[in-house]
């Protein structure tokens, strides 16, 4: 089994452009797990959000996503609500000023390196399935933008994630360093590297929770394996494009015996979603499916 592990510091911040695009250095008043975003009025929340020190526009478009996520019973539950309603998705779309002002709606958008940031209706539902509680171990493969990730980091203090693309492994971990300078701190506890998460991340397991957000047509075994038993792993699962989102449960009887369930968390709909490709060496050649 060959495996290349590149373990990112914050130093690729200074990437050609980078900086420059990223919403300003200002700060916002630090994150504490005190925070408590007001869910009853647009206005409210608005309001809240602004004496925090984030930009009103954005604040608005979060609360009219939200209440959409809500209706399309793609959220749900306060934790996951407070998750979505705390993290700042304009942030992680400033990488490419085509879709900054549109990180708030229902696609995927383009952020670089043939890859997506994936919509917050998928996010949202995702994220709510796995059902993260304070404490839990969580693993995420596919950094991708880091939005994801962000999420997490509003659910537990136990973050992993992994991306298979090095350079955008280091620009998505620089600009978490930026935002947790800005007030963001809870994304100090989100541990980063890239790799291919094929391979799980063995030394920091096992994970109550994986989140797999790129399409492979199968359950990888070693993440499975570094899945404790009573964990959930939500992935989606399928031919090239036309994955079905699952959520797996890691079940272990009175006689050690190990089985899983699965459940398509669509109801069927096919979900494409980016390849869960392969490292070989230094150079991603081709996927991982069989
Ligand atoms: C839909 S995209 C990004 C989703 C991301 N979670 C977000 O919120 O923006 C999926 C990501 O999975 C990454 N990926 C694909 N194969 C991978 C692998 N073997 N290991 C780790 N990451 C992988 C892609 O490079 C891509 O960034």
């Amino acid at each position: 089994m060959k495996r290349r592990t590149f373990v990112s510091g914050s130093a690729a911040l200074a990437a050609a452009g980078f900086a420059s695009r990223t919403a300003s250095a200002a700060s916002i008043k630090p994150y504490s797990w005190d925070l408590n975003p007001p869910t009853d009025t647009r206005d409210n929340f608005i309001a809240w959000g602004k004496s925090r020190g984030e930009d009103p526009v954005f604040l608005g478009q979060r609360w009219d996503r939200f209440q959409a996520l809500v209706k399309n019973k793609d959220i749900w539950g306060a934790a996951t609500i407070r998750a979505f309603l705390l993290t700042p998705r304009e942030e992680f779309a400033s990488i490419n000023p085509a879709i900054h002002k549109r990180a708030y709606e229902h696609a995927f958008l383009d952020i670089g390196y043939g890859v997506t940031m994936s919509g917050p209706h998928i996010q949202g539902r995702m994220t709510n399935v796995i059902d993260v509680k304070r404490g839990e171990k969580v693993l995420e493969i596919g950094t991708g933008s880091g939005v994801q990730s962000a999420y997490i980091a509003n659910l537990t203090e136990n973050a992993y994630t992994i991306e298979i693309i090095a350079p955008l492994q280091a620009r998505t971990s620089a600009l978490y360093d930026k935002l947790i300078e800005k007030g963001y701190t809870e994304y100090q506890h989100i541990k980063r590297k890239a790799a291919d998460g094929y391979y799980g991340w063995e030394e920091a397991g096992p994970f109550d929770k994986i989140i797999v957000t790129c399409g492979i047509d199968h359950v990888p075994p070693p993440l499975l394996q570094q899945l404790k038993p009573g964990g959930l792993m939500v992935i989606p699962v399928g031919p090239p494009g036309a994955q079905r989102v699952l959520k797996v449960a890691k079940l272990q009887g009175a006689d050690g015996s190990i089985t899983t369930t699965r459940e398509d968390i669509y109801g069927g709909k096919i979900v494409p979603f980016v390849p869960f490709t392969k490292l070989e060496g230094d150079k991603i050649v081709g996927t991982h499916n069989r």
